[in-house]
């Protein structure tokens, strides 16, 4: 790769997408990073704040669906490569309208690999198209210690996991195709600063500071994979570097937890961290109607990243869950702001 790039980071006003231009526009001064982002209910330049002002950094508010406007970036920054993280995330809001999620996550992604297809042209010198994807592509586990590899075949459950598994799909064939150079990487679930608070942990910890009732998905058995998203952030950087044109990589942290396990965790740090006995908020958890085609467990082997390019999660759990909930909690103006749509303003004001 050459020295001087000029990388579209789509979705970076997002909760991943923040630390990830965060750590480009930070290490990588010689790097122009363009943030591509529409700023939908979950994106919010406020997480950006301490890079807005950076030399190497640029804010484009746009849709990764509107095809002229796309060309046009690529066009007006000489875009050599692109890291795409913007989608509709959340689980829940796939369930109740599937539609924003093929729109987003299917053409969205579709309308990208085709302006880097037609600007970039064939033999693709010094390019690559970097897609951000998920373990919910490969499904779900049983309570069997076995682990999603990078082989496993994809068996998608929810409107949001299909969207996204379509969408690799689509990352896949534009390099067999075509030969685009891609590079496709599957996480678990993250957790960390800027999450939106409709996500388990953030929305824990604001419901606990706020005394409202924690629901708790069927008896709180499934099992996720956490990963704190520096981490995360940090392997796409290696992968983008170092990481083989046309692989998959699988990013996790061995770290499962079963729901209700992690919830006490949360519940003992708001509560320590706020000053009562721990263990007060637990009359808060309140179990409700399971979701609606619920994965039981998540579990990503990540083995090959390790051996390959020499990547491991740098925190362990314990320390991640203390610095989320602190920071959270001394964030609470940008937890109001985010769930009251305030932060639109911030936009106004710095943008417009
Ligand atoms: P997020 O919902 O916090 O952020 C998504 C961002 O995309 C927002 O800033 C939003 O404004 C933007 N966006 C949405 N629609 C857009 C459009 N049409 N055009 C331009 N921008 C648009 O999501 P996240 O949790 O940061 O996830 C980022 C990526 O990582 C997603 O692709 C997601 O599938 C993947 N991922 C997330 C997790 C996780 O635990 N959060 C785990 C693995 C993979
Ligand atoms: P979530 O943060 O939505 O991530 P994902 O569905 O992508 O894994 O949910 C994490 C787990 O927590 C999942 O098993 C669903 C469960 N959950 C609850 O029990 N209650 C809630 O209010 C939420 C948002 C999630």
């Amino acid at each position: 790769m050459s020295k001087n790039r000029n990388i579209l980071i789509t979705g970076g006003a997002g909760f991943i997408g923040s630390h990830v231009v965060r750590l480009f526009v930070n290490k990588y001064p010689q790097y122009n990073i363009i943030n591509l982002d529409a700023l939908t209910y979950a994106g919010n330049l406020e997480n950006l704040k301490d890079i807005e002002n950076k030399p190497n950094y640029t804010f484009v508010k746009a849709d990764i669906c509107d095809y002229d406007t796309i060309v046009k970036i690529f066009n007006d920054y000489k875009i050599d490569s692109v890291i795409h993280l913007a989608a509709e995330s959340h689980v829940d809001r796939s369930i109740k309208d599937p539609f924003i999620f093929a729109k987003t996550n299917v053409l969205g992604t579709l309308t990208l690999l085709q302006a880097a297809k037609e600007y970039w042209q064939a033999p693709y010198k010094d390019n690559l198209f970097y897609h951000i994807s998920t373990d919910e592509v490969y499904g779900t586990l049983e309570f069997d210690g076995t682990f999603f590899t990078e082989d496993r075949k994809y068996e998608p459950h929810s409107p949001y996991s299909a969207s996204k598994a379509s969408s690799d799909h689509f990352v896949r064939a534009f390099h067999d195709t075509y030969g685009l150079p891609i590079i496709i990487t599957n996480c678990s679930n993250n957790y960390g600063p800027y999450q939106f608070p409709e996500k388990l942990i953030p929305l824990f910890i604001n419901n606990i500071r706020h005394n409202k009732p924690l629901p708790v998905y069927g008896k709180g058995e499934n099992v996720r994979d956490w990963l704190f998203v520096e981490d995360h952030a940090r392997a796409i950087d290696i992968i983008f570097h170092k990481g083989k044109v046309a692989d998959t990589y699988n990013i996790g942290g061995f770290n499962e937890w079963k729901n209700i396990d992690l919830i006490k965790v949360i519940i003992k740090t708001v509560d320590r961290l706020l000053g009562k006995p721990e263990g007060t908020s637990l009359s808060l958890i309140t179990y409700v109607t399971d979701r609606a085609g619920h994965d039981l467990r998540y579990a990503i082997d990540s083995t090959k990243l390790k051996n390959e390019l020499g990547w491991e999660p740098s925190l362990q759990f314990e320390e991640g869950i203390e610095k989320t909930v602190k920071w959270y909690l001394e964030n609470q103006q940008w937890l109001d702001n985010v769930t009251s749509g305030d932060y639109q303003v911030y936009y106004e004001r710095m943008y417009k």
